[in-house]
C-alpha cells in the first residue's frame, strides 16, 4: 500500500466542511484500505471568515486563515474543496484552483447552475475537474449515479423532492400544525438550510440542482432564466388541509422530463401528489429521484438530502476520485456539454391536473361566473371543494376549490386573469399542480 497523502485545502469550515473533517478523522483509515492504499486523504489548509468562531470540531489552529487563496496556493494541497456558498467568492476560489490545475470539490449547486457554463469551459480547458456530488440531493449519491451507472440509458424522465429545508417545512406544517416561521427555525437549527434560506423557500435550490441533474441527463448547459420555479413560501396551512381532504400531499417536486419531440420539461414547484404515492412518504430531511431511464425503467434514490455528514459523506466520495484520478493521471471525469441543440418546453404548454382556490364573496351566481369562464376558456372541471364552517354557515367570505383536468399553463392562466377581475373574487387564485406520477 502506498503511504503518500493527498493534500486538501477547504474552504469553508461551516455545516458541511467540519463534517468532512469528522469523517476523516473517523474513517481516513478506512477510506485508505477501501481504496488499497490510492487515497489517503489530509486536509492541509482550512479558511473561514471568522477566526475566533467556537466550532464543533477541534483542528490545529495553524491551519485556520481567512484568506480565500491560501487554500489553492498553499504547495501542500493538491485538491480544492469550496465549501463556502454563494456565486461571487466562491466563483474566484473555483476559477483561481482550476486555474491552477488543482481539482475541484464543491458541493455549491447555486454556483454551478448559475455560472457552470464559465467553470465548466475552464475545467475544459485546464483539464482539471470539478467534482459536485454533494450538490444534488445531500449524501445521496446522483451525481454518479447519472453520469456513470446510467450512462447506457436515455433518461426520461426525473422527478425529484431535492430541498431538504422545504421538505422538513412542509412535514412538520401537515402533520405537526406548525406555523411556518417555526418550521423554518428548525431547519435552520438542524443545519439544513442555507446561510441565506431564501433560495430554499423560494424554490431555487431546488431549481439549481433540477438544472444540474437536467443538464447531467440531457448533454446541455440548461440557462436558469429559461426554468420555471415556485417555493413553499406562500404554501398555507389551509391549502395542506385542503390538499389531505382531497387525498393528496404537498411536495415541492422537480421535474426534468424529455418530451417526443426531444425538448426537455423542466420546473419546480409546491404541488400535489396522491398520499398513496411512494414519494408521499419521503419525509423530513429525506430527499428522492425517481429516475427512468429506457434501459433501467423506473427507479428510485432515497436518503438525506442534506445535514452535515450526509453532505459530508458525497464530498469525500468525490475527494477520493479526485484523489485517484490525481495518483493515476486519469481523465477529465468534470461535466462537459456534448449537445449544442437542446431546447426547453415553454411552460405555457406544460399539461397536468390543477387544484384552484377562488376566495370569493358568498354571492349568487359565483360559482356559475367562475364556472363559465374555465369552460369558454376550454377548460373542464373535474370537482369542487368548498367545506362550510359549521360555526359560521352564513359567512360573507368563503373558499371555493375547483379541481380541473388535464390543460396547459398558457390557457389557464389566461382563464384565472379573467376570473380575477370578477367582483366577487377577494384575492389572486391559489394554484396548486395535481401531479399524477
Ligand atoms: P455554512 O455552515 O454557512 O458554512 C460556510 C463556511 O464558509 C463557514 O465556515 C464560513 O466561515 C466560510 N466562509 C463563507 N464565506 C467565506 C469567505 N468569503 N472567506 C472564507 N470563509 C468563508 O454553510 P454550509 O451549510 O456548510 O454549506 C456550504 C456549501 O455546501 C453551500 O454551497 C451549500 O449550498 C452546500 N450544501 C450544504 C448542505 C447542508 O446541508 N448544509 C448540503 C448540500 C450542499 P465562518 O465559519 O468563519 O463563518
Ligand atoms: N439547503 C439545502 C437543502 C441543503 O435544504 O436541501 C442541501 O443542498
Amino acid at each position: 500500500m502506498s503511504c503518500s497523502q493527498t493534500g486538501i485545502g477547504l474552504a469553508g469550515f461551516g455545516t458541511v466542511g467540519s463534517g468532512v473533517w469528522k469523517i476523516i478523522e473517523r474513517n481516513g483509515g478506512l477510506i485508505n484500505s477501501r481504496s488499497q492504499g490510492d487515497v489517503s486523504l489530509a486536509i492541509r489548509k482550512i479558511a473561514v471568515r471568522d477566526l475566533t468562531k467556537t466550532r464543533d470540531v477541534d483542528a490545529p489552529n495553524d491551519l485556520f486563515t481567512t484568506n480565500l487563496m491560501d487554500v489553492v496556493e498553499d504547495p501542500s494541497v493538491d485538491i480544492v474543496v469550496e465549501l463556502i456558498g454563494g456565486t461571487t467568492a466562491a466563483f474566484d476560489l473555483v476559477a483561481a484552483a482550476l486555474k491552477a490545475q488543482k481539482p475541484v470539490v464543491t458541493g455549491n449547486k447555486a454556483l454551478l447552475a448559475e455560472r457552470g457554463a464559465e467553470l465548466f469551459a475552464l475545467s475544459s480547458e485546464m483539464k482539471t475537474s470539478i467534482y459536485f456530488e454533494a450538490a444534488v440531493a445531500g449524501g445521496i449519491p446522483i451525481i454518479k449515479a447519472i453520469q456513470e451507472s446510467l450512462i447506457g440509458n436515455q433518461i426520461e424522465d426525473i422527478v425529484g423532492i431535492i430541498n431538504g429545508t422545504s421538505n422538513y417545512i412542509l412535514q412538520r406544517m401537515t402533520e405537526e400544525g406548525l406555523g411556518y416561521p417555526e418550521a423554518l427555525k428548525e431547519a435552520k437549527d438542524l443545519g439544513y438550510a442555507e446561510a441565506d434560506e431564501t433560495l430554499d423557500v423560494n424554490g431555487w435550490d431546488a431549481a439549481h440542482k433540477a438544472i444540474l441533474l437536467g443538464s447531467l441527463a440531457h448533454g446541455f448547459l440548461i440557462d436558469p432564466t429559461d426554468v420555471y420555479v415556485r417555493g413553499i413560501e406562500k404554501v398555507i396551512p389551509l391549502d395542506i388541509s385542503f390538499a389531505s381532504d382531497l387525498g393528496y400531499v404537498v411536495k415541492l417536486l422537480s421535474f426534468v422530463r424529455l418530451k417526443e419531440n426531444g425538448a426537455v420539461e423542466i420546473r419546480t414547484q409546491p404541488s400535489f401528489i396522491s398520499k398513496k404515492h411512494i414519494l408521499a412518504s419521503v419525509n423530513g430531511v429525506f430527499n428522492a429521484v425517481a429516475i427512468k431511464g429506457d434501459g433501467l425503467g423506473e427507479s428510485l434514490f432515497y436518503g438525506r438530502g442534506a445535514g452535515q455528514e450526509p453532505t459530508a459523506s458525497s464530498v469525500i466520495s468525490d475527494l477520493a476520485e479526485a484523489a485517484r484520478s490525481i495518483r493515476n493521471a486519469d481523465s477529465n471525469r468534470g461535466f462537459l456539454p456534448h449537445r449544442s441543440d437542446g431546447q426547453l418546453v415553454p411552460i405555457a404548454e406544460t399539461e397536468t391536473s390543477y387544484y384552484i382556490r377562488f376566495s370569493v364573496k358568498d354571492q349568487l351566481g359565483v360559482i356559475a361566473d367562475i364556472s363559465r369562464i374555465l369552460a369558454d376558456t376550454g377548460l373542464g372541471i373535474s370537482g369542487t371543494h368548498s367545506p362550510v364552517d359549521p360555526d359560521n354557515p352564513d359567512a360573507e367570505f368563503v373558499e371555493m376549490v375547483f379541481l380541473l383536468h388535464s390543460c396547459p399553463f398558457g390557457p389557464l392562466k389566461t382563464a384565472l386573469a379573467k376570473v380575477e377581475e370578477l367582483d366577487c373574487i377577494t384575492a389572486r387564485p391559489v394554484v396548486f399542480r395535481i401531479e399524477k406520477l
